[in-house]
């Protein structure tokens, strides 16, 4: 986000809103570097928000991801920030779990002003066997109420809820059919996992990747919704033979 943010706002006014924003840490420094941005940070957890220091250009709510768009204005944000959340985004089961990351997009889409961006942080897991093996894997463990005393001691904090995570090319075709275009994918440094959670959970690759979106100007380009053309630059060693930006 630092490389794309200070390009983007420049010296003007922005409005952003942080989704899963917890106790806004991330609010109060773009607050504290920004002097013309004025956020909203939202969270589910009552508990994180009350963390939230006072500061007179940022607003707090207790809000579910997807109700967005019930409780702002279309069009209100210039940016939306969506960081590590979006694996948060379950229901009962994997598949209708895609559904909720999907609507909350769609909402984002509505809510971000002309030549709006959102920013999506995400843990990245490619599987050893297909690409969403892993994926499959945590979402069973994590969401399984048996297991939960177990997933607990392991350190999963969504223990008998469920997460869901993503390799990249999934997280980008999501993006790209939910009407955005990629301008800026950078992924981080290779996270080494325990041999006793890389092997089970057969992970090949785990790291963090950032995604800088936009929606494309309703106007002018056609937004092709399977197409690479939407690709204005991508900085991913996998998807993209260049050589890959480590942030
Ligand atoms: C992993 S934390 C990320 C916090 C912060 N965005 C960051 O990057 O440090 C996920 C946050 O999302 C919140 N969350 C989970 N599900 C949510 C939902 N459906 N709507 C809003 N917030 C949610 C959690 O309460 C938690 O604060």
């Amino acid at each position: 986000m630092e490389k794309c943010l200070p390009e983007y706002v420049r010296d003007r006014s922005w409005r952003f809103l942080d989704v899963g924003g917890a106790s806004g840490a991330l609010a109060d420094f773009l607050l504290d570097k920004y002097p013309n941005a004025e956020g909203v940070v939202i969270d589910i957890s009552k508990e994180l928000l009350n963390r939230n220091a006072e500061n007179d250009r940022k607003q707090c709510q207790q809000l579910s991801a997807e109700h967005i768009a019930d409780h702002f204005k279309p069009h209100s944000f210039d940016v939306i920030i969506l960081h590590t959340l979006l694996h948060h985004l379950v229901t009962g089961d994997y598949e209708s779990s895609d559904n909720m990351v999907r609507t909350v997009m769609g909402q984002c889409a509505t809510l971000l002003a002309p030549n709006g961006r959102v920013s999506v942080v995400e843990r990245v897991y490619e599987g050893r066997v297909f690409a969403e093996s892993t994926s499959h894997i945590i979402f069973r463990l994590t969401s399984s109420k048996h297991l939960c005393r177990l997933c607990k001691r392991l350190g999963a904090h969504t223990a008998g809820v469920g997460v869901r995570f993503l390799p990249l090319r999934q997280w980008k075709t999501l993006f790209r059919e939910t009407g955005y275009t990629i301008l800026r994918c950078d992924v981080g440094q290779q996270l080494k996992p325990k041999w006793y959670i890389r092997w089970p959970l057969l992970i090949a690759e785990d790291y963090h990747a950032h995604f800088w979106l936009s929606i494309p100007d309703r106007n002018g380009c056609r937004h092709d919704r399977f197409s690479f053309r939407n690709v204005v630059q991508c900085v991913c060693g996998k998807d993209d033979e260049r050589l890959s930006e480590r942030v």
